[in-house]
């Protein structure tokens, strides 16, 4: 039977091997040699303390549990050793510490998402608050509510894209993409009694053959106001301001008669341009003639009042409506319209 002695030289020995021991696989191959459950050579040791006489085991097993601490030792610092070399060397090999760090990429608001904060800013500033309605509307909010029956030659001038509704349609509601942000003028005075000033920025969608300035799918802004005293003096003021504080102090408005069937009267709106100043007969942003068409407005019809429940002697009220990729292309002098749903980074990176 082996004696204390022999522990503290197998002790020796194995703290030595270990110390040598050039990789993981040595030292797993260690570990299994001495402190192995089956035959590693402590295990053994171990299990003889039972056969001894009960004055020895005492002494012996002291014996045995020290050379247990020094192995696992050895084995600790060694494996610690080991690991911080691989370390060393990875960072040694495989990294350049002094090289300069990997640049993050900042990203930024797309051109259109910065425009709509723009006007909704600019409204604010005037009282109204910015709402969003449904791009899929049905054909009462998108036309009959605004005056424009079916047959309505109105009609016409929106070429309009039809949805069928996956879970069943209903003959007498037909689902549209919205061509106009102007259905929101109708659920809001629905849902609200007035005072009323919204903003409403939304995508609508329209049946177009595309170009420079004609997409398929479009960004309008509409203005809605309904009070006690509201005239036309009060909807040209908002868009004077509206225009000065897009586009600058110097830049002027200009209105013209025009139809809508959901307001009476009707104008056009045109803001000059603020690119050639009307100054460049062969300029992109306004063809050359100065002015740069920009939103339809007018007084809300009595009709529509009515048709919401609001009484016309009592209540008036002006909406407007224009395009926000408009805006946009005269803000940063982007010539087609079409570049912003392209989704091209060279193109982005620009704003
Ligand atoms: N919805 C109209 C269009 O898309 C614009 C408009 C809005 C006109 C509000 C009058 C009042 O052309």
């Amino acid at each position: 039977m082996a004696g204390a002695a022999d522990l503290k030289a197998l002790a020796d020995r194995a703290v030595a091997e270990i110390a040598a021991c050039p990789d993981d696989a040595a030292l797993e191959a260690a570990r299994v040699r001495y402190l192995g459950r089956k035959d590693g050579a402590v295990t053994q040791a171990t299990k003889q303390i039972a056969a001894l006489p009960a004055n020895e085991k005492p002494a012996y097993g002291a014996a045995v549990n020290e050379a247990r601490a020094r192995i696992e030792n050895a084995l600790e610092v060694r494996g610690a050793t080991l690991r911080g070399a691989r370390v060393d060397h990875s960072l040694g090999e495989r990294e350049d510490l002094t090289l300069p760090g990997r640049p993050v990429r900042i990203g930024r608001l797309h051109p259109i998402t910065a425009t709509i904060r723009d006007v909704s800013r600019v409204f604010a500033t005037m009282g109204f608050e910015t709402v969003e309605g449904p791009e899929i509307e049905t054909d009462y909010y998108n036309f009959e509510a605004l005056n424009i029956p079916p047959g309505h030659p109105a009609r016409e001038k929106w070429d309009t894209l039809w949805v069928s509704n996956p879970l069943g349609d209903d003959p007498k509601k037909p689902l549209l993409g919205r061509t106009h942000t102007s259905p929101m003028q109708v659920r809001i005075m629905e849902q609200r009694r007035p005072p009323i000033r919204v903003v409403v920025p939304g995508r609508c969608y329209r049946y177009e053959a595309t170009d420079a300035i004609h997409e398929s799918i479009l960004f309008q802004y509409e203005g809605l106001a309904i009070d006690e005293k509201l005239t036309m003096a009060d909807l040209k003021g908002v868009l004077y301001s509206f225009a000065r504080q897009i586009f600058g102090s110097k830049s002027n408005v200009r209105f013209r008669p025009d139809y809508f069937p959901f307001t009476e009267p009707s104008a056009e709106i045109a803001f000059s341009c603020v690119i050639c100043e009307g100054k460049d007969p062969q300029c992109h942003t306004c063809g050359g003639d100065g002015w740069i068409e920009a939103a339809g407005c007018g007084m809300v019809h009595p009709d529509v009042l009515r048709r919401v429940g609001y009484d016309p002697d009592r209540y008036q009220g002006f909406a407007f409506g224009g395009g926000i990729e408009r805006l946009a292309m005269v803000m940063s002098g982007v010539p087609d319209i079409r570049l912003f749903a392209q989704n091209d980074l060279g193109f982005l990176e620009n704003f």
